[in-house]
């Protein structure tokens, strides 16, 4: 017994005269003292011949000496640390490296005030999937198979029979909103659209779309011309003049579409405004009776107006950007200019 307090003793200052340096020499500590391997461990054999009245005193001995090993070694990890720091030339004193700050993507920040003006009358935001079926994506929109306006948004198939495609415009989450028919329902629908469309300065197969729908007892056209006159003035200013022109959409009855008087050339005529003085910025309309009755919605009761929007095209004229690759190009440099906006 006499002779295992020695041991224990010796090991003890043998420990503590251990100054490792660096991390190398550290882990070497370690191995000695504390691996599967090392001296704390095989110590612990030495268990087996010491006689049964003195078993209890030993083990906490050696437990002592397991204890103050781990503490040692423990101690070595604030020290040594910081000298090896030093040692390896880091001044702590010097300030950090600065993060550098990213930009968010014009996209988004046209989109994020969007939703700021719309929501301060009262739309929420709803969101549906990008792989859309037939149903939610053109037939519920009275755009049955073969119908010629389905020509205008050719898209992408991901399968056929049944069909599952990439939403060609945001109309389709109207749809699952109105299918869940919670009424009055008054909702802006922002997303990622896709189309089978050469790219160019002005179209890519990917874009974004905000869409609108409000649905309650005697919506009106004026409600639809005021909650667009609103969003306007918000987004371009009060000096932009509007237009409605007659259109076509088969979703909507009557349906138009809107422009705003060019913001780069003031009406005059340039060539942004291809010399009229007007650029389009929307589609618009009154739901159309079919479309909330293939929602379940009675159209005898309820009236609605919807609206969408391209939100490359209202960044392109806020920010008079030229070409709409640049979006999706992912350049630095684009991207760096709208750290302030
Ligand atoms: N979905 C149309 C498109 O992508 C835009 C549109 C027009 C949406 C009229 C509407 C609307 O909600 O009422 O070209």
């Amino acid at each position: 017994m006499e002779d295992l307090k020695t041991l224990v003793e010796r090991y003890k200052a043998e420990i503590m005269a251990e100054q490792p340096q660096n991390a190398a020499e550290k882990e070497a500590f370690r191995i000695k003292y504390l691996g599967t391997k090392g001296l704390v461990k095989s110590i612990m054999g030495e268990m087996k011949n010491v006689s049964p009245e003195n078993k209890k005193e030993a083990g906490q001995l050696l437990n002592d000496l397991k204890i103050f090993t781990e503490q040692r070694f423990a101690s070595f990890e604030d020290d040594a640390g910081d000298e090896n720091d030093i040692a390896e030339g880091v001044d702590l004193s010097l300030p950090g490296s600065p993060v550098p700050f990213g930009t968010r993507h014009p996209i988004s920040i046209v989109s994020n005030r969007i939703i700021s003006i719309f929501s301060r009358l009262g739309f929420s935001v709803a969101e549906g999937p990008e792989i859309e079926d037939d149903f939610h994506n053109f037939s519920a929109l009275n755009l049955p198979e073969n119908h010629p306006a389905r020509d205008m948004q050719d898209t992408f198939y991901i399968h056929q029979n049944p069909d599952w495609l990439l939403r060609t415009h945001t109309s389709s989450v109207q749809i699952r909103e109105m299918q869940q028919g919670k009424l009055p329902l008054r909702i802006i629908c922002p997303g990622r659209v896709y189309r089978n469309e050469t790219i160019s300065a002005r179209a890519h197969c990917f874009f974004n779309q905000v869409e609108g729908l409000y649905i309650a007892e005697n919506v009106s056209f004026a409600d639809l011309k005021q909650t667009l006159y609103f969003f306007v003035q918000e987004m371009f200013g009060n000096t932009v003049k509007i237009r409605f022109r007659p259109s076509y959409f088969p979703f909507t009855e009557p349906s138009a579409e809107m422009d705003i008087s060019c913001l780069i050339c003031g009406g005059e005529g340039c060539s942004v405004c291809k010399k009229t003085g007007w650029v389009e910025i929307l589609g618009c309309g009154m739901v159309h009776p079919q479309v909330l009755e293939n929602c379940g919605i009675d159209s005898n009761k309820y009236t609605g107006f919807a609206f969408g929007m391209g939100i490359e095209r209202i960044t392109m004229l806020k920010y008079r950007i030229k070409d709409l690759r640049l979006f999706s190009e992912n350049d630095v440099r684009f991207l760096r200019q709208f750290e302030s906006a």
